[in-house]
């Protein structure tokens, strides 16, 4: 299976990009940084696994378009899209400046249209295909303190929700992630000084593996995934 994952330089990302290729999926890999991209490459192919990469800024619609192109050309073909890539700022309205409500709403919900609709016409075309949306649990409730990101989560859920409905007769599988606390680096406070109870990002990936191999006919459509235990006592 060919499988394009955004956000993929860190985090989570990164986490799913080496589980599923170590499970024998061809990845793609999207994000900013190109020597990040490098680096989470260079660790998957000593490893065995099969990788490309390329520098993409989601913000932008045409350099989204082009770069999902250029993935789909290295890789032969797309399976699956995971729309993973995400910014998560988490102040309540009195402190998000203009500038950080943009950057979440021009990733978190514009980031996942460009590259939705980027794939789109390979998977229209071979009337098949998986997506896979990394919402959150802040996607579905209410985040006092975190307003704003709330809001660009719920707004992935809609589009996630109502994708499923839209591309369902085309062959397309839609899917909706809510993760709970995730071990991503840009997650750890300061107070948390031990984030060994969280999910590990390769979980998030194992979770992957198993939406992207439903029985033909089937759909896994939303799935929460949380740590079991609970956060340490301040
Ligand atoms: N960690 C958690 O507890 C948690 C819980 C629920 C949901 N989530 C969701 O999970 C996803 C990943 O979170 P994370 O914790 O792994 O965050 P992270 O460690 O900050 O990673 C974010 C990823 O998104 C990429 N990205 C950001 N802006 C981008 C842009 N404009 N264009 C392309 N790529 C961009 C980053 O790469 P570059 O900087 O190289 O571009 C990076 O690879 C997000 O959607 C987040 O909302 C996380």
């Amino acid at each position: 299976m060919k499988v394009i994952i955004t956000g993929a330089s860190k985090g989570i990302g990164r986490g799913i990009a080496t589980y599923l290729a170590m499970d024998g999926m061809e990845t793609g890999l999207l994000a900013r940084s190109a020597s990040a991209l490098e680096d989470v490459t260079q660790s998957i192919e000593e490893q065995g696994g099969a990788c490309h990469a390329v520098p993409c800024d989601l913000r932008d619609p045409d350099a989204t378009e082009q770069s999902v192109q250029e993935i789909v050309r290295l890789m032969g073909g797309v399976d699956a899209l995971i729309n993973n890539a995400g910014v998560v700022i988490r102040k309540d309205i009195f402190e998000l400046t203009l500038e950080e409500w943009r950057a979440m709403v021009d990733t978190n919900i514009n980031g996942v249209f460009y590259a939705t609709r980027a794939v789109l016409p390979y998977m229209r075309e071979q009337q098949a295909g998986r997506i896979i949306n990394i919402s959150s649990i802040s996607g579905k409730l209410p985040l006092p303190g975190g307003s704003g990101y709330a809001a660009s989560k719920f707004a992935v859920t809609g589009l996630s929700l109502s994708l499923f409905q839209e591309l369902r007769d085309h062959g397309i599988i839609v899917s909706t992630v809510y993760p709970g606390s995730v071990d991503s680096a840009s997650h750890r406070h300061e107070a948390e000084a031990d984030p060994s109870w969280k999910v590990a990002p390769e979980d998030v990936g194992r979770l992957c593996r198993d939406i992207l191999n439903t029985a033909p006919g089937t759909v896994l459509s939303e799935v929460e995934i949380r740590p079991l235990r609970r956060p340490p006592k301040a």
